[in-house]
């Protein structure tokens, strides 16, 4: 009799157990329906997967001809290459100089130098197309480097310059005048602190605000806050989204620990919002509105323009769908739902990404721009959220704390910037914001189409990335005569495109035509030459193969 109630009860305890693992094998499995089926979307499979990518490089043999092209395009395409670097060298002379020498103990311009573009190409652009990492002013809309060249600015200082150099000029010396009689003391703060606070709630609609000294600090503090209000372990993030450098943001290829407690889900997806519906360990979704310009693709970086499948289409119809039903999910599972505004604040609209899109989030992060030109990172958010502490359990805090935080000079110039950021004249620049960067954009892609060259555009407002509509292995070599034509980029190359907002319709058009006069030199250099049976599938297999023959055989060259 006891026996038989023995094994009753094991067995009961092994269907329970089974029924257990079952659930947790299904809710695995909508965790992994619910991924993008690209690399991007599998962080640890990326990760892994980049270990084994082997260097190799084309040299000066295949640096010409490495997509099979002809010998009379290989010698095109190396004198146009040669011409390049003699001019590079002569007018870009001392500025080349010093960033050379500055590149022995900075290290970081030793990585941004190195992925400039597909690391088969790097030894030769490096050697012979060496590029200035110093400028002396700007003005306007251009900068000029050491050699007194002057650039129409297309890296807008990655996102911090929204209405030109000349207004963050005025916002920091004016502020740094403000604060003069306080100087750097810290910890305790300048009054015009407060008038900050009230400005940023008015903008974001949210109640409290923290100060942080860069976006990936104020991105940390937003998750470290939701975690501790929702008592659960996980953020979401979306396949190909940037949040910083912190590592539960950047869980793939950058970061060499894994991050265990970071799901990374696809956008605009009903399995991703299955997911949110049904898990217990989400604390938070993090949202970069940016990414409504290529969901779940990484930004692009010219790095690893391989091939042309770089595409970019903004559909802000769909996006705004996508957030809203975001939002129901994330309110109806008590899910945090943080706008990550530190690139697209105060580029969209008067009120952000929120106003623009026309979605309220719990929790709101701001940087870059709001700095007024200086360091900065801004959470705001629903004053329940934002608490640090719990009034009965006092040991159970939320900390978060920095030296510099709320720094006199920054709040000053972030005063600076807030009040004129809210004067009509400046408010009256995003009435027809879209539309005007609309047309600017068709207006160039059009020109592009006319004169047959396999580059066009694709935009959200003043933020643009360059697309190429031919298979090509050589559209890197884009962003060398772009900045011969004199337009400065960032070291993403043509992937992003940072139009300030004082740009004017005639200094729009004095970009398009060094943009389409850089185009025209780089076909008739032949880089643009395709055999017709190329297509993209067959570039990535190429280096596919080329890859596995390098991890083989470590010894081949090229
Ligand atoms: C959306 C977003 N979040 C966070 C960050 C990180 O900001 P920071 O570089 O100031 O740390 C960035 C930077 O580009 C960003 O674009």
């Amino acid at each position: 009799m006891q026996w038989a109630a023995t094994t009753l009860a094991v067995c009961g305890l092994g269907a329970a157990a089974l029924a257990t693992s079952m659930l947790t094998l299904g809710r695995r499995l909508e965790l992994s329906q619910a991924k993008h089926r690209s690399l991007a979307g599998h962080d640890r499979m990326a990760r892994r997967l980049a270990g084994f990518v082997p260097f190799y490089d084309y040299g000066d043999e295949r640096f010409f001809d490495s997509d099979g092209a002809p010998a009379d395009i290989a010698g095109l395409r190396r004198a146009g290459f040669f011409r390049l670097s003699e001019l590079y060298k002569t007018r870009f002379a001392e500025t080349i100089r010093c960033s050379a020498e500055a590149a022995e103990t900075i290290s970081d311009l030793q990585f941004t130098g190195a992925y400039r573009v597909p690391f088969q190409y790097r030894r030769m652009v490096r050697a012979h197309l060496p590029l200035g990492a110093f400028l002396q002013s700007s003005e306007g809309v251009t900068v000029t480097d050491l050699d007194g060249n002057r650039f129409y600015d297309l890296t807008g200082s990655y996102g911090v310059n929204v209405f030109g150099y000349d207004f963050y000029k005025g916002t920091i010396e004016r502020g740094a005048a403000r604060v003069h009689a306080l100087g750097p003391v810290l910890g305790a703060y300048h009054p015009l602190i407060i008038e900050n606070t009230q400005r940023i709630k008015e903008i974001s609609g949210l109640d409290e605000v923290s100060f942080h000294m860069s976006g990936t600090e104020a991105v940390m503090q937003a998750v470290r806050l939701a975690r501790y209000h929702t008592r659960r372990s996980h953020l979401v993030r979306f396949c190909g989204a940037y949040h910083g450098w912190w590592g539960d943001v950047q869980p793939g290829i950058g970061n060499p620990q894994p991050a265990h407690e970071t799901y990374t889900l696809a956008e605009m997806s009903e399995e991703t919002l299955h997911v949110l519906r049904t898990r217990r360990d989400i604390a938070c979704v993090l949202v970069n509105p940016e990414q409504g310009l290529h969901p779940n693709a990484p930004a692009p970086t010219d790095s690893s323009l391989l091939d042309s499948t770089r595409s970019s289409h903004f559909d802000k119809e769909a996006y705004t769908n996508w957030l809203k039903r975001l939002r129901e999910v994330c309110t109806e599972r008590n899910i945090v739902l943080i706008f990550d505004e530190v690139f697209v604040g105060f580029r969209l609209a008067p009120g952000g990404a929120q106003d623009y899109f026309g979605v309220r989030a719990d929790l709101v992060t701001y940087g870059k721009t709001i700095g007024g030109g200086l360091p900065i990172g801004v959470v705001c958010g629903r004053k329940d959220l934002m608490k640090r502490f719990r009034e009965d359990r006092p040991a159970d805090i939320c900390f978060a704390r920095g030296t510099f935080n709320a720094h006199p000079y920054v709040m000053a110039a972030m005063n600076e910037f807030l009040r004129q950021f809210q004067t009509p004249e400046l408010q009256a620049l995003y009435r027809n914001l879209d539309t005007v960067w609309d047309g600017r954009a068709q207006r160039l892609n059009r020109r592009l189409a006319d004169e047959g060259l396999p580059v066009q555009v694709a935009n959200m407002s003043a933020l643009w990335v360059v697309c190429y509509t031919q298979p090509s292995r050589y559209n890197w070599m884009l962003q060398y005569y772009l900045r011969a034509q004199g337009l400065a980029l960032s070291w993403v190359g043509t992937a992003r495109l940072i139009f300030s907002l004082n740009y004017t319709d005639a200094d729009f058009d004095a970009v398009a035509d060094r943009f389409v006069a850089a185009a025209k030199a780089m076909k008739q250099d032949g880089w643009w030459w395709y055999d017709p049976a190329t297509t993209n599938r067959t570039i990535r297999r190429a280096i596919m193969k080329e890859m596995i023959a390098h991890r083989l055989s470590p010894s081949r060259k090229h």
